[in-house]
């Protein structure tokens, strides 16, 4: 472990060499100095582990010195070293944030175990702010990769809105990255040092959404055998993820809104009103207007949610990102799956970049992953990727942008069509009769359907779907 590095400040200039004296002697690289101004210089110049400081300096007492050194480092530990009998000003120093303190004549023995606890606590504190880093670079914007311009106006729109409070609501298909944009959201924001809570709307039972939201006291109601604090109050410093947000019943709606406007809440059968202080991101996959419209969704809580909205783009519109989403896949599952693969050949990313991606990223995600499983190929290519994923076999008919509605209509039906009877083919094992029966279709039909979709040659010879192929 490297030395710790420790400032004395102490104007006596014996007491500075017995400090000095004592604290190197344990192995610790000391810097000493005899007044506030040159502490004030060092420490703004170095990093030190701890400070000892004396109360009686010359210009300013050592609690004013150590707010001026808080200033600087917040989460500077300092000791303070009291005039025999100043117990109240020591103890009127802890409140304000010192770690400990003693009493002149400094004992040796009493020096070092404070000392030792000091840099203790010292080192725990710079591991969390490392682990807050860490966290804080996991899940920074960097983390959304893809250079597409739909990707690019997601990050800017980001960065925009990274110095302020305000509600996001993130919307897009399922899978294309809206919890990823979420944390994001949080990890660039002011907030970042408060909690990220997340509640999934859709997977609470609907009659314990509120006691999830707002907690509950115990004896509220059967089975509540002790207090529990809800998702809001853990968020509060924080932020709070409402995932799903579309399948939030319309009485819990109307309670959420409020707790929105009041910043305040009470726990279900609980008297106390707690102050909240969150900033809301919700994401969803339904289109919410729509279900306002409807009046499925309240339009004063959409409102609230959507003072900025995020709309992430399916991955099909975006397949200039495809070949970095590959490659960072491979990067990411080799070391856990045990694998050296080095990317992808040109005839995989070509079928990649045509497929529709209904699951967008995620399924991007599991593609590359059951490939990897089942290649010994250093590189990827097509073979490697059909063998698990049939389904990319067929480019999709899809309309390039600016086509009538009706040519788009067409297109999804075709592709849907084309997909349900791959899923059949596959599930019959391509056997004909079987999976035109299964569809409930004529032999005839079912063979012209797959000549449209050039299903008829690629059954031939067609690596073993995934799934069907045994071991
Ligand atoms: N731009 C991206 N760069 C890298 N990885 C991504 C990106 N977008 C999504 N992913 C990855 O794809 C997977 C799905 O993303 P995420 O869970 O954020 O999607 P989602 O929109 O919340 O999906 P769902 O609607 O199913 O909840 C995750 O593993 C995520 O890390
Ligand atoms: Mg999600």
């Amino acid at each position: 472990m490297n030395p710790s590095k420790i400032l004395i400040v102490e104007d006596e200039e014996a007491m500075r060499f017995f400090l000095s004296e004592a604290l190197s002697k344990e192995g610790h690289e000391i810097c000493a100095v005899e007044n506030s101004e040159e502490a004030l210089g060092r420490f703004s110049e170095e990093d030190f582990d701890l400070v000892l400081l004396d109360y009686n300096l010359p210009t300013r007492n050592g609690l004013e010195l150590f707010k001026a050194l808080k200033h600087i480092h917040p989460d500077l530990v300092a000791i303070l070293i009291t005039g025999h009998g100043s117990q109240v000003i020591a103890l009127d120093a802890m409140n304000q944030g010192l770690f400990d303190y003693f009493c002149k004549p400094v004992e040796l023995d009493e020096l070092r175990v404070v000392v030792r606890r000091g840099l203790e606590r010292a080192h725990l504190l710079k591991e969390v702010q490392s682990l807050r880093n860490g966290l804080k670079d996991r899940f920074s914007l960097d983390r959304m990769l893809g250079n597409s311009r739909g990707m690019q106006e997601v990050h800017a729109r980001i960065e925009m809105i990274s110095g302020s409070d305000v509600s996001v609501l993130i919307s897009g298909e399922s899978g294309t990255g809206k919890e990823l944009a979420a944390q994001a959201i949080h990890y660039t924001s002011p907030r970042n040092r408060g909690p990220l809570i997340k509640v999934n709307c859709a997977a609470v039972p609907q009659d314990l959404l509120e006691a999830e939201f707002f907690g509950y006291e115990k004896g509220a109601f059967t089975g509540a055998v002790k207090q529990k604090i809800g998702k809001f109050e853990l968020a509060s410093g924080g932020t709070l993820f409402l995932d799903e947000i579309g399948d939030m019943p319309k009485s819990t709606q109307m309670k959420i809104l409020r707790v929105l406007q009041e910043k305040e809440l009470e726990r279900v059968g609980g008297e106390t009103t707690i102050p909240i202080d969150i900033r809301l991101v919700a994401a969803t996959n339904k289109n919410l207007e729509k279900a306002v419209a409807e009046g499925e969704f309240r339009e004063d809580l959409f409102y609230r949610i959507n003072v900025v909205s995020l709309t992430l783009p399916p991955l099909r519109e975006r397949s200039g990102d495809i070949p970095v989403l590959a490659n960072h896949f491979l990067e990411v599952y080799n070391k856990p799956f045990g694998k050296e693969i080095s990317g992808l050949a040109d005839d995989a990313l070509e079928i990649l970049q045509n497929y529709s991606w209904p699951g967008n990223v995620r399924e991007l995600e599991n593609v590359i992953q059951r490939a990897m499983v089942l290649s010994f190929n250093q590189v990827l290519d097509q073979k490697d990727l059909l063998r698990v994923y049939p389904a990319l076999a067929e480019p999709v008919t899809g309309p390039p942008n600016g086509v009538s509605f009706e040519d788009q209509v067409q297109a999804v039906v075709w592709s849907t069509e084309k997909r349900l009877i791959l899923e059949a083919l596959e599930i019959e094992n391509w056997k004909r009769q079987e999976t035109a029966d299964r569809l409930g279709v004529s032999r005839k039909t079912l063979h012209n359907k797959m000549k449209k979709y050039g299903l008829g040659q690629s059954a031939r010879g067609q690596p073993t779907p995934w799934g069907s192929s045994g071991q």
